[in-house]
């Protein structure tokens, strides 16, 4: 059974789906089977990769969710895509007891040929966001460093199990280097938090904003891009805590 990682805060525009899909992409790029699974209906993972959402979520549908996974241009990387159909959604959202137990199930037992299957939550908290969490066993969430970042965390904070604190990465986000306030969210995130924020920082870079409206990972749109280097960092920041 592979790592499940569940990228999630409950702020909007955090660069939870960029996230998503660049750290796959560059797992991927180091050998690692990397499955991304979408469950937010705004479908933004599925499109980032250039690929079309399916009509019925495939957690809804009844069918074996290998069927629905499909490969990427990229070796290794896979995408479970994600449906536009509210009804779909919604059905989700109501969190049947028989749905949430099918989500679970799949993750439990569809999913084990990946090494690493990274789930982009939507900004909200919801019995999907909730399920999400239960079937995985890693949190990162990201931040963007502005005001009010804080506030986003104390707000999950409450969400999460007291144990899954243990295995929750806090990544720092939309770095602007040369604003004072980039550097005093840092150190007050740091201070509070500790060792549960990832060393690597990603920088505010075009060249990733780009990557997404080409359907790309910014490994491939822009390899030598300050925005591809510190994803490659991330990913080896990853790789170094499942050793330890
Ligand atoms: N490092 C970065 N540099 C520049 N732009 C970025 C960076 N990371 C994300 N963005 C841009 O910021 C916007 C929000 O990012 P993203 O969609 O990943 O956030 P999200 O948390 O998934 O949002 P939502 O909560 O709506 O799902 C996007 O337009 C994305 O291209
Ligand atoms: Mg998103």
């Amino acid at each position: 059974m592979g790592q499940i990682i569940c990228v999630m805060n409950q702020k909007g525009g955090v660069g939870k789906t960029t996230t998503t899909i660049n750290l796959a992409a560059c797992l991927a790029r180091g050998g690692f089977q990397s499955l991304i699974v979408y469950l937010d209906p705004q479908c933004n993972a599925t499109s980032g990769l250039d690929r079309k959402p399916v009509t019925q979520h495939p957690f809804v549908s009844q069918l074996p969710l290998k069927e629905f996974i499909i490969s990427t241009d990229w070796s290794k990387l896979f995408l479970l895509p994600g449906a536009k159909s509210f009804g779909d959604v919604s059905a989700l959202n109501n969190g049947a007891p028989d749905q949430l137990e099918r989500i679970q199930e799949v993750f439990r037992s569809g999913l084990n040929s990946f090494d690493f299957v990274l789930i982009d939550s939507p900004p909200a908290v919801s019995s999907l966001t909730k399920t999400a969490l239960l079937c995985a066993n890693q949190v990162l969430m990201p931040i963007q460093c502005e005001f009010f970042a804080m506030e986003g965390i104390s707000k999950m904070a409450q969400l999460l199990p007291g144990d899954m604190w243990l295995s929750t990465g806090i990544l720092l986000t939309m770095v602007d280097f040369t604003l004072e306030l980039s550097n005093e969210v840092e150190n007050e995130v740091r201070e509070y938090f500790g060792d549960l924020v990832f060393k690597t920082r990603i920088p505010r870079d075009v060249a990733v904003s780009e990557a997404s409206s080409f359907g790309k990972p910014v490994i491939e749109y822009a390899p030598r891009s300050r925005g591809a280097r510190a994803y490659m960092e991330l990913c080896m920041e990853v790789l170094d805590n499942e050793q330890e």
